[in-house]
């Protein structure tokens, strides 16, 4: 394998280490025991404009709340788009409803409000929009269909930390938001998640939720069989850390999509993560779009790339295509033509924060030289 083995990978610095270390010396005790979590979670809503923030041990489990808290369950449809991680969708499996899946749109890779409004029924209850590799989709008229209908939007920006759409954060959007702090994210703690809400009694049901349904006004006492899906302090403390470096660390994402515009500059037909309307992409992973011309599908890409000593990843397969879902592409494929077409031609590229330009360069040449293209010298040559 070449120099860039790693894909994803975090930006840990002496302010992590030192946070950690207190909250490993001095979080256990009183009011300490979840301080870091709080001042997370405060400063989390706060920057999203949110009322409410609850972390989580990952962002699975707080769609699972979410899902929970909204009462969505057996008889009810949620819709998700097909290109995601199958994250986003697995939760509506397990609350008992039935999953439904739309289209993406070609240029923003997110669902489109139109095939949105097609698969709607009387039994919808909610739509998962997905900020896929930190796009954004079109909110305006995602919401003014969900409107129409009267359908929950949540919002799944678990990649989608620092991207702006018109002015408003990534996780603004709808009933609800979720955030991924998964190992791969913009900023880590490992495991763990957030949940942003912004009406008091969802969140007052979903944090009843997240710990065994204690009651109110007894100690050790549960009021319903509920979830343990608490956050750990010092998982805490390092989210809270990471926090503190959001605008360096989405700048530094933004420096990767950057030079892969630079070097893929004078490729026509190639297409990388788009710049949401008065907004900005936080480009927590990169992905390239190979145009039809380039008659070139994602496997072959990928076994290329190995040929050549490098790791690829495939764009997220359509959920439906894939057994977890019934293995429906034959079906599926002429209902949501898009999305089966773009995954084919995608892949996701190195976006790990000790990428240099020099590892990116070589990364992108490789995919010049399947592309029977000459070498970049250089990122502005
Ligand atoms: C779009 C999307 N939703 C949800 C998740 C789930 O996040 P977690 O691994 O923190 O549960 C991911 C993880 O990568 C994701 O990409």
């Amino acid at each position: 394998m070449n120099s860039i083995t790693e894909l994803f990978g975090p930006s840990i610095t002496e302010l992590e280490l030192k946070t950690v270390m207190d909250a490993m010396q001095n979080g256990w005790y009183g009011s300490q025991k979840y301080w870091y979590v709080e001042k997370f979670e405060r400063e989390f809503a706060q920057y999203h404009g949110r009322k409410y923030a609850m972390m989580t041990p990952n962002c699975t489990s707080a769609i699972h709340l979410l899902l929970l808290g909204l009462g969505i369950g057996p008889g009810d449809e949620v819709i998700v788009p097909e290109c995601t991680w199958i994250a986003s969708a697995t939760n509506i499996t397990h609350i008992g409803a039935k999953t439904v899946f739309a289209d993406i749109d070609e240029n923003t890779w997110c669902m489109s409000a139109e095939s949105l409004e097609r698969v709607i029924t009387p039994k919808t209850k909610a739509v998962i929009v997905v900020d896929l590799y930190g796009n954004m989709p079109d909110m305006d008229a995602i919401r003014s269909v969900t409107k129409k209908h009267g359908i929950y939007l949540i919002e799944d920006a678990a990649g989608a930390l620092g991207s702006v759409y018109r002015d408003k954060r990534a996780g603004s959007f709808g009933i609800g938001s979720v955030f991924s702090f998964h190992r791969t994210k913009t900023i880590t703690t490992g495991e763990g998640g957030m949940l942003l809400i912004d009406d008091q009694k969802l969140y007052e049901r979903c944090h009843f939720l997240r710990d065994h349904g204690r009651s109110r006004d007894k100690h050790y006492f549960n009021d319903e069989v509920a979830y343990k899906y608490m956050p750990c302090n010092l998982l805490g403390s390092l989210g809270y850390a990471q926090f503190q470096r959001v605008e360096e660390l989405v700048q530094a994402k933004r420096h990767l999509l950057e030079c892969y515009r630079l070097v893929f500059a004078d490729v026509p037909d190639l297409y990388l993560n788009p710049e949401p309307p008065e907004g900005r992409n936080g480009a927590w992973c990169t992905a390239l779009i190979f145009g039809r011309s380039h008659k070139i599908n994602k496997e072959y890409i990928i076994s290329e790339l190995a040929k050549r000593g490098f790791e690829g990843r495939p764009f997220f397969y359509p959920l439906s295509s894939m057994p977890a879902y019934g293995s429906r592409g034959a079906e599926m494929a002429l209902k949501n033509p898009i999305a089966y077409d773009l995954s084919c031609r995608g892949i996701c590229l190195p976006a790990a924060f000790r990428t240099s330009d020099t590892q990116l360069l070589e990364y992108s040449n490789a995919i010049r030289s399947v592309l029977g293209l000459a070498p970049k010298i250089d990122l502005n040559e």
